[in-house]
């Protein structure tokens, strides 16, 4: 057995342990970590790791945390009924060669995993999904589903959240951290509704890859925000950085219709800003939270399905530009990670590790 961790008040220290292979109980099952993708979401997870109990999903020593991957892996063994070896699934794993989990509802679509210290974390983690029945898989994009499977999900939650409040008909979206991919599959989504107007704020060095994607229908660079058409617009804020966030609220001001706080690419320069900002206080958005909602407006299944038919031609179209940075081993995974934190990964082809 062997994890990777990471310093949790210093994201830049980290380091491979190796441990003896766990011993299971029954009812429970060891799942062997096969691959994950590794982009900024993760990141996040560990930036907000005590804030929003990142940490407690993986345990670790004293100190150090696990930060939460996606991606897929295989029932090495199992005590638990339901849960056949050899089984493949996908959801959230650790940076480790081994996973262990007490599966609970087992059935043809897979399990959550019941373990006592996951049961007051959000339940959007927990679930274990057998790929056979699942609408969102197929063997060939897998590397896609690890990249961007639960970026995509939040991704259609934020374009739903944005429809059902009139905002895309309110002037434009205008969205930070635009080369990200969360941005794009939102604008790729925002893009595909009649009249609505989606603007790319992004780094120098990413705007040229932000517009040649062609789904915005502009590209700013941070520091012309200034440039922007004054009038009604919505923030929906991927960076979390505080200059750039003062910059677009100076901006609109009181004509700012809504400010979305999504993510923290910017994990270094993050500011919160709420009272002191002109315009609207930031409103935190959280996928979770909208998927309890969707899911008792529609059903899990009904969301899962307009999620699914959603995916497939947002997948077919990165197929058309989205390569991968393939690594194999810890080693790999450490320098993928370090690639990342440090902002130094290249947009148009992400990490994606295999530890089997
Ligand atoms: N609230 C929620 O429920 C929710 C759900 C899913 C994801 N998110 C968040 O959305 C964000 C995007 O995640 P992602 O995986 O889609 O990102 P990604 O594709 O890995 O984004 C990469 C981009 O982020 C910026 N960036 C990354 N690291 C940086 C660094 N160290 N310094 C400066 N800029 C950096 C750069 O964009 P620019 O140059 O364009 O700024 C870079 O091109 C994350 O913070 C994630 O946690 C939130």
């Amino acid at each position: 057995m062997a994890d990777f961790l990471v310093k949790r008040d210093d994201l830049r220290e980290c380091r491979v342990v190796e441990s003896p292979p766990p011993e299971l109980e029954s009812g429970q099952a060891l799942l062997a970590v096969d691959s994950f993708g590794l982009t900024a979401n993760n990141i996040t997870y560990a930036v907000l790791g005590e804030a929003m109990s990142y940490w407690d999903f993986f345990p670790a020593e004293e100190g150090w945390g696990r930060v939460p991957m996606w991606g897929f892996a295989e029932v090495e063994k199992s005590e638990a009924g339901g849960v056949d070896v050899g089984a493949r699934v996908f959801g959230y794993l650790p940076p480790s060669s081994h996973l262990v989990v007490t599966p609970a509802g087992a059935g043809e679509g897979g399990f959550v995993d019941g373990s006592p210290h996951k049961a007051a974390l959000p339940s959007a983690y927990h679930r274990y999904l057998t790929t056979g029945s699942d609408p969102f898989y197929r063997a060939d994009t897998e590397e896609m589903q690890m990249l961007l499977r639960p970026l995509f999900f939040t991704s259609f939650l934020i374009d739903d959240q944005l429809a059902e409040q009139e905002l895309t008909t309110r002037g434009p979206i205008v969205i930070s951290s635009s080369s990200s991919k969360t941005a794009i599959a939102a604008a790729f989504l925002l893009a595909r509704r009649e009249g609505v107007d989606v603007v790319g704020l992004t780094s120098a060095r990413s705007a040229d890859f932000v517009e040649g994607l062609g789904i915005y229908d502009r590209t700013v660079p941070y520091d012309e925000i200034g440039s922007l058409e004054r009038g009604p617009a919505t923030f929906v804020d991927i960076a979390g950085d505080e200059a750039v966030r003062r910059a677009v609220h100076s901006h609109y001001g009181e004509e700012l219709a809504h400010s979305m706080a999504v993510g923290v690419t910017h994990w270094e320069d993050l500011g919160g800003g709420a009272g002191e900002l002109p315009g609207p206080t930031p409103t935190f958005f959280f996928a979770p939270t909208r998927v309890t909602k969707r899911s008792k407006d529609w059903g899990r299944a009904g969301l899962e399905t307009k999620v699914a038919d959603a995916w497939h031609p947002f997948c077919e179209w990165t197929s058309g530009w989205l390569g991968t940075t393939p690594g194999e081993g810890f080693d790999a995974v450490r320098s993928a990670y370090l690639d990342v934190l440090e902002g130094r990964a290249d947009p148009a082809n992400p990490h994606v590790l295999s530890l089997r």
